[in-house]
C-alpha cells in the first residue's frame, strides 16, 4: 500500500514508518517542513490528496512539554494542531477522486473520565467532562467522513512507551539516578502501550478490511497503577524508585488542568482491539520496559 502519514516525523510516526516499510508498504509523510518522501500541509491543501491507499494522522503539538506554560495560547496550539490537520486530511480524502481504502486517526484515552474504580472499553461513555476529553471528541468528529467508501478507524492510545521519546523520555534520568517514584498518590491507573504494539495496531487497522470504528490502544494487562509502573521501571533499571513526585510540584510545573493527565488515570481495556485479531508483542509491563531501556 501507499500510506500517507500526517505528523509521521514524530515519535509514533517514526516507529510506524519503520514497521510499514518492513511490511513492504510505501510511506509519504505530511509535515510542516518540506523534505524527501514528504509533502507539506500547504501542498495537501492546494494540490489535494496524492495517490494513496491509506492515510493516518499523528500530528499534534506535544501536550506534556514541561517547558510550555499551560496558558490560553498553548491550549489553542494543542487544539488547532490536531483539529486543523485532521480536518485538512479528512477534507482531502472526502474530495479525492479515488478515495483511499482506510483512514486512521490516533487520539487518546483522555476521552474516558479518570476513576479509581471504573473500567472502560471502546463502547464506554466519555468525551465531555474536561479540556482533554472535549478535545478528543472534537478531534474524532473532525476525522469523520460522510459515506463509507473509506474505512474509518480511531485508535485511542494510552501512554506510549518507547525508546528515545514520549513520556518515558522525561522519566528515565531521575529513575536512573534512583530519584524516581510514583507521581502523586500513585493509586491512579496508568494505561500504557509499547510503541511497537501501537504501530502494530495501526498497521493491523490499515491492512485488515474488517477493522473499523474505535480501538483502544492500550496493553491488555492495563490495570497497572502509577505506583506499580514506578516500581517496575525501578526494577528494570535495578534502581530504587521510592521517591514520590508530589502533586503540588506536578501542578506547579504543568498547571492544574494539565496535571490531571499525570495525577489521575483510567483503567482501559482493549476489548475491540483484541476482537479485531490484533496479537500483542508486549502484553506485559516488565518485558515492555526491558525492551525500552535496553
Ligand atoms: N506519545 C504518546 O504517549 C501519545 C499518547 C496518546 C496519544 N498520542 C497522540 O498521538 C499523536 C502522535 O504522538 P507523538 O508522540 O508521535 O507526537 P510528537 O512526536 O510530539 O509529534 C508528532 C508530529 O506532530 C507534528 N506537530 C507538532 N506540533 C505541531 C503543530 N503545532 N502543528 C502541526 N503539526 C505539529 C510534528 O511534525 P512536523 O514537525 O513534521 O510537522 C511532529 O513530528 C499525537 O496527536 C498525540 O497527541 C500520543
Amino acid at each position: 500500500m501507499r500510506v500517507l502519514v500526517g505528523g509521521g516525523t514524530g515519535f509514533i510516526g517514526t516507529a510506524l514508518t519503520q514497521l510499514l516499510k518492513a511490511r513492504g508498504h510505501e510511506v509519504t509523510l505530511i509535515s510542516r517542513k518540506p523534505g524527501p518522501d514528504r509533502i507539506t500541509w500547504d501542498e495537501l491543501t492546494t494540490s489535494g490528496l496524492p495517490r494513496c491507499d491509506a492515510a493516518v494522522n499523528l500530528a499534534g503539538e506535544n501536550i506534556l512539554n514541561p517547558l510550555r506554560r499551560w496558558n490560553a495560547a498553548f491550549q489553542k496550539e494543542v487544539l488547532s494542531s490536531r483539529l486543523e490537520t485532521t480536518q485538512t486530511l479528512a477534507g482531502a480524502i472526502a474530495k479525492a477522486p479515488q478515495p483511499p481504502q482506510a483512514w486512521v486517526l490516533v487520539t487518546g484515552v483522555a476521552y474516558y473520565q479518570p476513576s479509581l474504580t471504573a473500567e472502560y472499553d471502546e463502547d464506554s461513555p466519555g468525551g465531555d467532562f474536561d479540556f482533554f476529553s472535549n478535545l478528543v471528541t472534537k478531534w474524532e468528529a473532525a476525522a469523520r467522513l460522510p459515506g463509507d467508501s473509506t474505512r474509518q478507524v480511531v485508535v485511542r492510545s494510552g501512554v506510549v512507551l518507547g525508546r528515545g521519546g514520549g513520556a518515558i523520555g522525561h522519566m528515565l534520568l531521575p529513575f536512573r539516578l534512583g530519584l524516581g517514584g510514583p507521581i502523586g498518590s500513585g493509586h491512579q491507573f496508568f494505561p500504557w502501550i509499547h510503541i511497537r504494539d501501537l504501530a502494530g495496531i495501526l498497521a493491523h487497522a490499515l491492512e485488515t478490511s474488517h477493522v473499523q470504528g474505535i480501538l483502544n490502544g492500550v496493553a491488555p494487562t492495563s490495570s497497572t497503577t502509577n505506583a506499580e509502573f514506578a516500581r517496575a521501571l525501578g526494577a528494570a533499571l535495578g534502581r530504587p524508585a521510592f521517591i514520590p513526585l508530589p502533586s503540588a510540584v506536578v501542578q506547579a510545573v504543568f498547571g492544574q488542568e494539565r496535571a490531571v493527565m499525570l495525577l489521575e488515570g483510567q483503567k482501559v481495556v482493549p476489548r475491540r482491539t483484541l476482537a479485531a485479531g490484533y496479537q500483542y508483542s508486549f502484553p506485559e509491563l516488565g518485558a515492555a520496559l526491558k525492551e525500552v531501556i535496553a
